[in-house]
Order: C-alpha cells, then structure tokens, then sequence
C-alpha cells in the first residue's frame, strides 16, 4: 500500500486555514475573541438546544458538570470501567468516589443489571459513555436515574453526531460533555462543551469556567472559578470543522460499512453492536478477536503491514489510584481489552485504504 493510512488524525483544510488566520489577524488569539461565541451558538443549533458552553477539554467539560450539580465528598458516581480515564478523574477531583460497573459485551457500554445493582444510598450520578461513539441504552438508564433521583451527566465525548431515537448523544442526560481533541470527530486542537437542560445553571457554568469572574463589579471574584475556557484561537479551527461534520459523519460511516461488508461475516470477528434506538457516529470501528493470542498475532500482521491501530481501552478499576473503589464484577471490559483491536478511522483515509486494511486482515483469517 503506497498511501499512507491513519488511525485518527485529523481532517484540516483550507476552511479551517481561514479561520485560523482570520483569528491570527484579528490579534484575538486568546480567551477573548468573537469566534467563541459564534462556536457556541453553532453547537447549540446543530445540537438543537438553547445554549452551550465552551471549555479548553472534554475532561474540563467533565468536571464542570460534576462541579455544578454539586457533586462532592461523600458521594459515589457510578461508571464504565471500560472508558478512557478521563471519564473518571473528574470524579475524584470534585472530591466523590467513583463507582465502577461491567459493560455489556455486544455493545461495550454500561451493563444496565450491573448499574442498578451498584446503587446505594451514597450514589449522586451516573455517567454513561458512548464507547466509540456508540449510544448507550439511555431509555434504561434514564429510567433508573429517575427511578433512584440521580444525575445523569452523559460522556459524549466521543460521541458528537450519533442519536439515540431521534435525540443526539449529550442532549438526553441532565448534562452532556464534549471533547474536540485532535482524534475526536471534529477538533479545536483541545476543547470541550457542555450542555445542559437547566439553563440556570448553564449560565453558572459559562461564569465559572471564566474563574468566576462578576461583571459589573471591577475585579471582584464571589467564587472559586476555573481557567477552563476555550480560546478563540481554538474556537476559530471549531467553526470550520463543525461546517464539515456532516462529511466527516458520512466517511465514518462508509468507513464502518466497508470494515461490517469485508469482515463483518467471519466467525472470528466480532464488530461493536448498537441497541436498536441507537444511531453510531463510528468515531471508531473496533473488532474483537477469539482470543488474545490472535489479537497479538493481527498486531504483528497489521504493524508489518503499515497499518496503524490501537487498542481497547484498559479497564479504569485496575489502575492503581483506583484500586480501592467498588467494582460490580464481571469480566466483559477486560475480554474487550485483551481481544479488541481499533482499526483506522481518520476521515483522511480514502476507500482503498480501509480495502486494503480489510484484505489483510482477511489473509489473516485466510479467507
Ligand atoms: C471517553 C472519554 N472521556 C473523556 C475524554 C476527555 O476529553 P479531552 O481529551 O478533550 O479532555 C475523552 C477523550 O479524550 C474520552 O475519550
């Protein structure tokens, strides 16, 4: 294969050039600057809610949520072990102990029997992932969180694009978090954003992300803030990716529908799979071998090959500062890490390259 193939990379053009240097020539190039703004209101149109905020990171957006509803010292929040780190630490920042739950093995998400058994009488909030870009089974999680009066602050991080029924993946939660780093599906270089269904508290957010910082009042501070906004600089690059989100939605999905067409029908394969009411933005397509000797033995093949990948995320309960926090059992999330294998989904790749992933991966299987 003569052209090169990519695990992630972004897509950045020219539009995403003039943006940039329009910011450039502006001088605005910090936390100051009108692209933020017209960011923000182009997420919440495409979102289709009244407002958003803003944020240097997903894991900003995270724990500003958290932070807002007032989740603290005491309080247990309940999530995926299978999941980047990042979904967790913000639990631990705001000071609560992070609850830790299996995932269901077709879909990777949250187990729902594992979620409601992990409820106890300290439990604030639920944080579903949408693995991969995967949706979870919010009609059940919902259901469970109004069931036992809890928050739901959705990681969608990974997800911005993909619908559950007909709502898109951070609108269905109390909160919604966002991540615009480099490998996610649009990026501002790093960034983040977070919506909410309480515009009160929407508003409280956009005021502390800016260290709390009281208009009308001359350098006065009332609270505790954080330096978590997003520059305009950032804000510039976000405007021209979110214009093309529908063409990079559209690759990722051909790119998933090539990968399910070419390996979708050997028995050795198994492909994430999506609840009926979910929609995936494929932020990436992901396969689970039989066993982890074949894993390692495609990695040999693949890295030969000039195929970059990675692997399924490591299970968050294991990691040492977690070592002491309740986990519901099971062993799902550590088959999918020590089986599971993520193959190139950059929107840069072209047909012929994921054929060619695909053709290899078929002479592995020798069919
Ligand atoms: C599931 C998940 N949660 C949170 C984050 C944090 O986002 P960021 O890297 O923008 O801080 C990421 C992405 O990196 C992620 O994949």
């Amino acid at each position: 294969m003569s052209e090169k193939l990519y695990l992630d990379a972004p897509n950045i053009g020219d539009l995403e050039k003039y943006y940039l240097n329009q910011a450039v020539e502006s001088t605005y190039i910090s936390t100051v600057g009108p692209f933020v703004d017209e960011f923000e209101l182009n997420c919440s149109k495409y979102l289709g809610v009244e407002n958003s905020v803003s944020t240097n990171s997903g894991t900003s957006a995270l724990h500003i949520a958290l932070h807002e509803l007032g989740i603290g010292r005491g309080d247990e929040v309940i999530v995926p072990t299978l999941t980047f780190v990042a979904s967790v630490n913000p639990v631990i920042y705001c000071g609560a102990e992070p609850v830790f739950v299996d995932v269901d093995i077709k879909t990777w998400n949250m187990d729902i029997t594992a979620l409601e058994k992990a409820i106890s009488a300290k439990t604030k909030a639920i944080i579903p992932v949408h693995l991969y870009g995967n949706p979870c089974d919010m009609d059940q999680i919902m259901r469970i969180a109004d069931k036992h009066g809890l928050y739901v602050v959705e990681d969608a991080t990974e997800s911005l694009g993909a619908k559950y029924h007909d709502m898109y993946t951070g609108t269905i939660g109390d909160m919604g978090c966002f991540s615009f780093n480099g490998n996610k599906t649009i990026t501002t270089g790093g960034g983040g954003l977070v919506i909410s269904k309480y515009r009160e508290r929407l508003k409280h957010i956009k005021y502390l992300v800016n260290q709390a910082k009281d208009y009308g009042v001359e350098m006065y501070h009332s609270e505790i803030g954080f330096n978590y906004r997003m520059t305009n600089i950032s804000a510039a690059l976000g405007i021209a990716q979110l214009q093309r989100l529908k063409e990079f939605l559209q690759i990722k999905k051909n790119i998933h529908h090539i990968y399910n067409k070419e390996l979708g029908s050997i028995s050795n394969i198994k492909l994430q799979a999506q609840y009926d009411e979910g929609d995936s933005s494929w932020w990436f397509t992901c396969i689970l071998m039989d066993d982890e000797r074949a894993r390692l033995q495609l990695q040999d093949l693949l890295q030969i090959s000039g195929i970059p990948f990675r692997r399924i995320f490591s299970p968050v309960h294991k990691f040492t500062p977690f070592k002491d926090c309740r986990f519901s059992g099971g062993d799902n999330a550590e088959t999918l890490y020590k089986r599971g294998i993520c193959l190139p989904s950059s929107t840069l790749n072209s047909e012929e390259g994921i054929d060619y992933v695909c053709q290899v991966i078929k002479r592995f299987f020798q069919c």
